[in-house]
C-alpha cells in the first residue's frame, strides 16, 4: 500500500486525447475548477472526426483554462506543476493540450507532467477517498480500450487482460449506430435498455470460458446486426430498439463481471475499481457491486462525471507523481499509443 504525505500542491492538467476538452485545477486534494467541454459536432458523423476535434480543441482549451483559473482564483504564478494527456489517444488531439501544458511550464517556469490517460481512469476511483491508492483488480472500460490492470500501487501495475478487438465502450457507439441511436452510444442504450427486456435475445458472450482474461466484442456487435435483419417489419420501432438495448447491455455486462471478479479472486484481490466512460453505466455497476459483494470484494468505482474523459482525473495522477518526486522533460513527445506498462 502505498500512503502519499498530503501537502497542498497546486496541478493544473489539460486533458485533450479525443473528443473533449478539459482543463482542472487541484490543490492539495481539493478539486477547485473542472471543466469539460464535449464536441457534439462528431454525432453527425457517428464518431470523432480527428481534424474537427483538434480545431475545436485549440478553440475551446484557452476559454476553458480562463474558465478554470477564474473559479479556482488561482493565478497562473502559483501553480505549481502542468500535467497533461500524452497518450494514448489521436496524435492531432493530443498535441494541443501538451503543447499548451508545456508553453504554460516554460512560460511559468514550473514542472511539466506527461501522463498517460489509461493511468488517469485507472486511479480515477480513489480520486474522492483520501489519496490512498490500495492494491486492487482494475477494470478499464472506455470507448478506445478494455483493460484488466492488476495494481499494486501507483505506477506498478501487470496488464492481465485486454479487448482483442473493439472495446467495450466502442461496442456500444457501433450497436447504437446500428440502431440508429446518437453518439456517444453508451448513455443512448443504457437509456432504451431500462425499458427493454434483456432476456429476449441470447447474444454471445464472446470469450468468457477463454481460459484467459481477454475480450472480445465484436462477434457481439454483428450478432446484433444479424439479429436485427431478422426483423425488417419492426426495425425502428421503439420495442424492438429497447429489447436489443436490454440483451446487448446484459451480454456486455456479464462479460465484464465474470471476467474481472475472477480474476480478483483468482489474484487474490480484495478490492476492485472500475472506471472509463462505460463505468457511468449503472446497470455495470449495480451487478460489479452485487456480484463482487457475494464474492466476498469491494468495489470502488469514480463519480459518473470523473468517468467519462476529464482533467481532474489527469491532475489527480500527475499530482501523485509530482508529490512522489516525478517530472517529465518539456521535450518529452505525445505517444498516440502510449502503453499503460
Ligand atoms: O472514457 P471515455 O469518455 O473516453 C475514452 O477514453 O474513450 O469513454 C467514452 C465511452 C464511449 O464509448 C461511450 O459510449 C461510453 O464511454 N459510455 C457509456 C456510458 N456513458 C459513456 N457506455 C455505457 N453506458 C454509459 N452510461
Ligand atoms: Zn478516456
Amino acid at each position: 500500500m502505498i500512503t502519499v504525505v498530503k501537502s497542498e500542491p497546486v496541478l493544473l492538467a489539460i486533458e485533450t486525447s479525443c473528443d473533449e476538452t478539459a482543463v482542472a485545477i487541484l490543490r492539495g486534494n481539493e478539486l477547485l475548477a473542472s471543466e469539460v467541454a464535449s464536441q457534439a459536432e462528431h454525432e453527425a458523423y457517428g464518431g470523432v472526426v480527428p481534424e474537427v476535434a483538434s480545431r475545436n480543441h485549440l478553440l475551446h482549451a484557452p476559454r476553458l483554462l480562463e474558465l478554470a483559473l477564474q473559479k479556482s482564483g488561482i493565478a497562473l504564478k502559483h501553480v505549481d506543476a502542468f500535467a497533461a494527456t500524452s497518450g494514448p489517444g489521436l496524435a492531432s488531439s493530443l498535441m494541443i493540450g501538451a503543447s499548451m501544458a508545456k508553453g504554460l511550464a516554460l512560460g511559468v517556469g514550473r514542472p511539466y507532467l506527461a501522463i498517460n490517460h489509461l493511468e488517469g481512469h485507472l486511479l480515477s476511483p480513489f480520486f474522492e477517498g483520501d489519496f490512498l491508492i490500495e492494491p486492487n483488480v482494475s477494470l478499464i472500460v472506455s470507448g478506445g480500450h478494455t483493460l484488466l490492470v492488476e495494481v499494486r500501487g501507483v505506477s506498478d501495475y501487470r496488464i492481465l487482460g485486454r479487448t482483442v478487438d473493439d472495446a467495450a465502450g466502442e461496442a456500444f457507439d457501433k450497436v447504437a449506430k446500428l440502431l440508429g441511436l446518437g453518439y456517444p452510444g453508451g448513455p443512448e442504450i443504457e437509456k432504451r435498455a431500462a425499458a427493454g427486456n434483456g432476456a429476449r435475445f441470447d447474444f454471445p458472450r464472446s470469450m468468457l470460458d477463454s481460459g484467459d482474461y481477454n475480450f472480445s466484442f465484436s462477434g457481439l456487435k454483428t450478432a446484433v446486426r444479424y439479429r436485427l435483419a431478422d426483423f425488417q417489419k419492426e426495425q425502428g420501432t421503439p420495442e424492438l430498439v429497447n429489447d436489443m438495448c436490454a440483451s446487448f447491455q446484459r451480454a456486455v455486462v456479464e462479460v465484464l463481471v465474470k471476467k474481472t471478479l475472477r480474476a480478483a479472486k483468482e489474484g487474490g484481490a480484495k478490492l476492485v475499481t472500475l472506471s472509463g466512460g462505460v463505468s457511468c453505466n449503472e446497470a455495470l455497476r449495480k451487478e460489479m457491486a452485487e456480484r463482487g459483494r457475494e464474492a466476498g470484494l469491494r468495489l470502488l468505482t469514480a463519480p459518473p462525471r470523473l468517468c467519462t474523459d476529464n482533467a481532474a482525473m489527469i491532475a489527480f495522477a500527475a499530482s501523485l507523481r509530482f508529490q512522489a518526486g516525478s517530472h517529465s522533460e518539456v521535450t518529452e513527445e505525445i505517444d498516440p499509443n502510449l502503453a499503460l506498462v
